[in-house]
Formats: C-alpha cells, structure tokens, sequence
C-alpha cells in the first residue's frame, strides 16, 4: 500500500523557465483536490537548505499562470552536491513534515533528486522544466517553445534590418550543450545556416555557399548559431575575413528565458503538474513526468538523466534547412 502524504513541497531549480509557474498552480491545486497541503520552498534546494518555506493555497497561486519566471524563484547551488548540504535539507524537510516533493527544472536538478530519493528517503517526484529541451524520457520541456518564440520574433526582426542594409547577422542563441532551439529558430525563421553544438561545421564551406549565393544575387544572411556551438562574435569576424561581406552578431542571451508562456507552454506545465501529484499518492516515487507522442509517461529518473539521443532529430532538420534554402 502506498505511504499516506499529507504535505508536499515544491521547489523550482536550475535555469527558470517560462511555465515554472503554470506547473507550480497546477502541483498546488492538484494537490488541494487531494486534501494535500503544499508548502513552496524558495529558490530551489538552497532553500531546503535555508529553510525558507511558504505555504501555498489556492489564493497564492492565483494569476500566475501567464507570469514567467518562477514566484518560487530558483537557484544553482552548490551546497546541495554535498553530504552536509543534504543532511541539512532532510533536518528541514523532517521538521516541517513534509512527506514527499515536487521538484521542477533540468538535468541537474533531477541529480538532486535521486540523492534525496536514493540516500536520505525523501521521496520526488520531477517535472521537466529548461528551455534547452535536453532532457530524457519527455518530446519537449516546459519553458522551450516560450524560448523558441521569443528567439523567433527577435530574429525576424534581425531579418528586416539585414534585408535592408544587406547584410550578414550571426544570432546567437542560447544552448551550451543542446542545438534545439537554434535549430528550431533557424528553420521557423528562414535562417540560411545554423551551427548547433551536437555537429562539427565547416566555416569555410559556409562561406562558400555565401559567396555563391552573393554571387546570384542574395543580399542578405542569417545565420542561427547556439551558444554552445560558437561565439557568434568569432563567426562573423571569420566570414567577414573570408567573404568581405559586413556583418552584424545579435546576442540573445536571457531574454529567451523571461516573459509570458505560451499556451503550449501553459497546457504543457499544467498537465505535468496534475500528474507529478498523482505519482506521488500512487506511491511512484524516484520518476520524472514527461510527455510522450502526447500523452503523459512517467520516467526513471535515472533513464531521464541519460543523455537524449537527438541524433535523428538533428539529421533530419538538416535535412529540411537544405531542402529549403
Ligand atoms: O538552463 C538553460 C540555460 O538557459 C542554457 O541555455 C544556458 O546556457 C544557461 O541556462 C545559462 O545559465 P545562467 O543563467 O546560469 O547563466
């Protein structure tokens, strides 16, 4: 028989996301169907540290569904990858009678999980929340299409300004380890290249297909490049050397993180929230939510933590860039 929860606590950790929010409301409301308590715990596993606790009710999650960021807010925190660090999390965690977690964020978030789970017994349960969509066992992570929009409508931007002045912008985006949304952004706004940290590029054979495209006369470039791949700055100065074409970089940066979510993003958080709970009361612990072909799967965490095999996405992507430009 599953143990009896009583109390949860929800944490949100690592990089925000836009739709941390959506899933924070749906957790605490799930759970108040439930006759479940849930207390928020502020900035992440610092905060299990810290003690820095909040109960939660219906009220206090009231109009955040559209709020980007996390009210819960998040932090990266070094303190928790040690012994010390843990033991006091699970003081805190006992003295507050918390009986189980829900715990929001990305791959190293979900390490963090499986120490409490696996060696002080707290039972967790995760929702896959980064904007990188890097993460085993679900298609896609709360907060990547909120990203990949935000890019978007930036980089068609980018595209009116190069058109009209005629030249070459490298747009960096973000990914240090994961091309998903540079890929996405390169093929939703028409970009003529993109360099992704999971492929080598050949600088030089980019530059020669500029070159043949100026020399029938295209204007105007753009070329997504993730963060994790290239600087952009470094890029453009190598094809200005080697084309004698001007060009132009436009970093992102943080603003893919922040902002509204989209509906998808709100739906897909929602849902996730509603099912890390019931995986709780089943008595599931040690799993990742995520979703499937569409439909809601749970995950070990362990399996989640694997490196995603993006290999066939990113084949075919390429694909689809070279039958279109
Ligand atoms: O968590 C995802 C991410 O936004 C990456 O795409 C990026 O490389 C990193 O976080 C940036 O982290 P920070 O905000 O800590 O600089």
């Amino acid at each position: 028989m599953a143990m009896k929860i009583n109390r949860i606590g929800v944490l949100t950790s690592g990089g925000d996301a836009p739709g941390m929010n959506a899933a924070i409301r749906s957790i605490v409301r799930t759970g108040l169907h439930h006759q479940l308590e849930t207390i928020g715990i502020r900035q992440g596993y610092a905060g299990l540290i810290n003690d820095e606790m909040v109960s939660l009710s219906s009220r206090s999650v009231s109009g955040i569904i559209n709020r980007g960021g996390t009210i819960l807010e998040t932090a990266r925190c070094d303190e928790f990858l040690t012994e010390e660090g843990q033991r006091r999390a699970k003081e805190v965690i006992e003295y507050h009678r918390i009986d189980a977690l829900v715990i929001i964020g990305g791959d190293g978030t979900y390490r963090g999980a499986i120490q409490l789970w696996e060696k002080w017994g707290i039972p967790c349960v995760c929702v896959p929340a980064t904007i990188d969509n890097d993460l085993n066992g679900t298609d896609i992570t709360i907060g990547a299409d909120t990203a990949i929009n935000t890019a978007l409508e930036a980089t068609d931007r980018i595209r009116d300004t190069a058109t009209s002045m005629e030249r070459v912008f490298v747009v960096e985006v973000m990914g240090r380890e994961s091309g998903y949304i540079a890929m996405q952004v390169a093929l939703a706004g028409g970009a003529e290249e993109v360099l992704v940290p999971e492929r080598e590029f050949d600088l030089e054979s980019m530059c020669h297909d500029i070159c043949a495209g100026a020399s029938k006369g295209k204007r105007s470039w753009i070329i997504v490049v993730a963060e994790g791949a290239a600087r952009a700055v470094d890029i453009a100065d190598k094809i200005t050397k080697i084309t004698g074409l001007e060009t132009r970089v436009a970093v992102l940066g943080h603003i893919q993180r922040g902002g509204s979510p989209t509906a998808r993003d709100r739906i897909l958080a929602t849902r996730l929230g509603v099912e890390a709970v019931k995986l709780l009361l089943n008595g599931e612990f040690g799993k990742a939510v995520g979703i499937r072909d569409g439909w809601v799967i749970s995950t070990d965490l362990h399996v989640a933590i694997k490196k995603k095999d993006q290999n066939r996405d990113i084949d075919y992507f390429y694909k689809l860039m070279r039958d279109v430009t």
